[in-house]
């Protein structure tokens, strides 16, 4: 090519990768600006949203409360309807012990974020598969719900929220979960597929670091951002409230979402947010892993960069420092002290009282089950201790890890039914760890795990 005739090319370039992102999310916006680049557009990168709350059950409102404030965010922020997806149980709204029937809270005094959302995968599917399958755009691998996936191209950026349990390398669904392995292949399968520029993936759970540390590359365009650390819980937010609602949100989430309502989000960075999520959320250790220049990126470019004038879903004053926060896991637990605490008559006391003592028997019985079953495969007495006594430093065997925390929660105890199980799986990735072979862990389980018909272990 003509020296001169390439310069030209290299200009229009430079400018065209400037201007990519100042108008995608031009709806409702109809400036000269937007407008002149109609041309542009066909290049121009659009922006994707995927929502998810992976639990379902009264106690675990504050999941798909996240999710709903996540979703009017977006909206308010620009990111087209037909731009986001949304998965949740969706049985919140509509329980039986929901004392304002049709609505849900994200924080104290704030309005209902259920109005108006839009669920595109409720109930059973709200399943793994399909959250990889609308992740990876494979409308013929989805199954039930409104079909819609992200139709994602080279110069997109999608953003995935999601809030639920999760453990030592998993997340969690209703009646599955997804793995680290699982994650990090269909994050580097779209990669390759070059579907998308960018993606933002910001994780609720406990432990949410180890979905990510040391496995998500630095070169595959993914920034991730996590509630806590590789082996802490995540906490729940306004545990406490006037509303006498259980845990209203996760702290991380809250944090995060209001922050978002707060900034010009076409001026705050990534960076910038990630400070000021982790400043606020205190109990755990918020972190972030992959392509970290992501963190230079204003949030606009993923969330919206509309400017939001009526802020809405929050009370007027409320900080989550001032909250009740209750580590992830304790709620359940937490939740029927707080009941017998307010119970009125002692017949009520009675039955919850019973209630929490056959918790901790089931726990009891779990921990011991559990020692018990690892120690038949463990005979060195410092081995034993050893995998007992520390968290992994990273998952070695993404295989193993794979194919043990599956057959654990398909044999043994099913994670969504016993959400206390969860607390043990770094002991499996230990077993991993110290080179047991996934063969033989999960022959082992297939004969101990025969006669479990114990449920409900939180
Ligand atoms: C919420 O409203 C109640 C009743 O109006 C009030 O007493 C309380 O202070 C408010 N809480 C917050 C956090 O704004
Ligand atoms: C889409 O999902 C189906 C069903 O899971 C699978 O067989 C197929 O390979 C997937 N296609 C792509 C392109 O990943
Ligand atoms: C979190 O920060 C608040 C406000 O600075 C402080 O009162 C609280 O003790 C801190 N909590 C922890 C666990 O560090």
């Amino acid at each position: 090519m003509h020296a001169a005739l390439l310069d030209v090319f290299l200009a229009i370039l430079v400018l065209a990768d400037a201007r990519r992102f100042r108008s995608f999310i031009a709806n409702g916006l109809t400036s000269f600006e937007e407008t002149s680049l109609e041309e542009a557009e066909s290049v121009e990168g659009k922006a994707w949203v995927l929502l998810v709350a992976g639990s379902n059950g009264w106690f675990n409102y504050r999941h798909q409360a996240d999710v709903c404030h996540a979703y009017h965010l977006t909206r308010e922020h620009g990111i087209p309807k037909e731009n986001i997806i949304t998965m949740m149980y969706d049985d919140i709204a509509s329980h039986s012990q929901n004392p304002y029937p049709g609505k849900i809270f994200n924080v104290p005094n704030g309005s209902d974020v259920y109005a108006g959302v839009v669920v595109d995968y409720a109930n059973i599917h709200v399943t793994p598969e399909n959250f990889l399958a609308v992740l990876s755009g494979n409308a013929s691998g989805v199954n039930g719900g409104s079909g819609r996936v992200i139709e994602s191209g080279p110069n997109d950026h999608i953003f995935v929220f999601f809030s639920d349990h999760g453990a030592t390398g998993l997340i969690s669904f209703p009646s599955s979960i997804l793995t680290v392995k699982d994650l990090n292949d269909a994050l580097r399968r779209m990669h390759k597929r070059k579907r998308y520029a960018k993606l933002v993936f910001y994780l609720e759970a406990c432990e949410s670091g180890s979905m990510f540390q040391k496995v998500l590359p630095k070169q595959i365009n993914v920034y991730a951002m996590t509630a806590s650390n590789a082996h802490e819980s995540s906490w729940g937010c306004f545990c406490d409230n006037v509303m006498k609602l259980p845990c209203l949100g996760d702290c991380f989430s809250i944090n995060w979402i209001v922050d978002s309502e707060k900034e010009d989000l076409r001026k705050e960075t990534v960076r910038h947010q990630y400070q000021v999520v982790k400043l606020k959320t205190n109990q755990s250790h918020v972190m972030h892993y992959g392509d970290l220049t992501i963190g230079n990126d204003i949030v606009g470019e993923y969330l919206g960069e509309k400017a939001v004038k009526k802020k809405h879903h929050f009370g007027d004053s409320f900080d989550t420092f001032e909250s009740e926060a209750w580590p992830s896991r304790e709620i359940h637990l937490r939740m029927l002290e707080k009941q017998l605490y307010e119970a009125h008559s002692e017949s009520e006391k009675a039955e919850i009282r019973h209630r929490i003592k056959k918790l901790y028997m089931k726990r009891d019985y779990f921990e011991a089950f559990f020692k018990s079953m690892i120690f038949s495969l463990v005979h060195d007495e410092r081995d034993r201790s050893d995998i007992f006594s520390h968290w992994p430093h990273s998952i070695r065997n993404l295989n193993c890890h794979d194919q043990v925390t599956k057959a654990f929660h398909s044999t043994c105890f099913h994670f969504g039914h016993n959400p206390y199980a969860m607390k043990y799986v770094y002991v499996l990735t230990n077993l991993c760890n110290a080179g047991y072979k996934a063969e033989r862990i999960v022959r082992l389980l297939f004969e101990k795990c025969m006669e479990i018909e114990i449920q409900g272990i939180y």
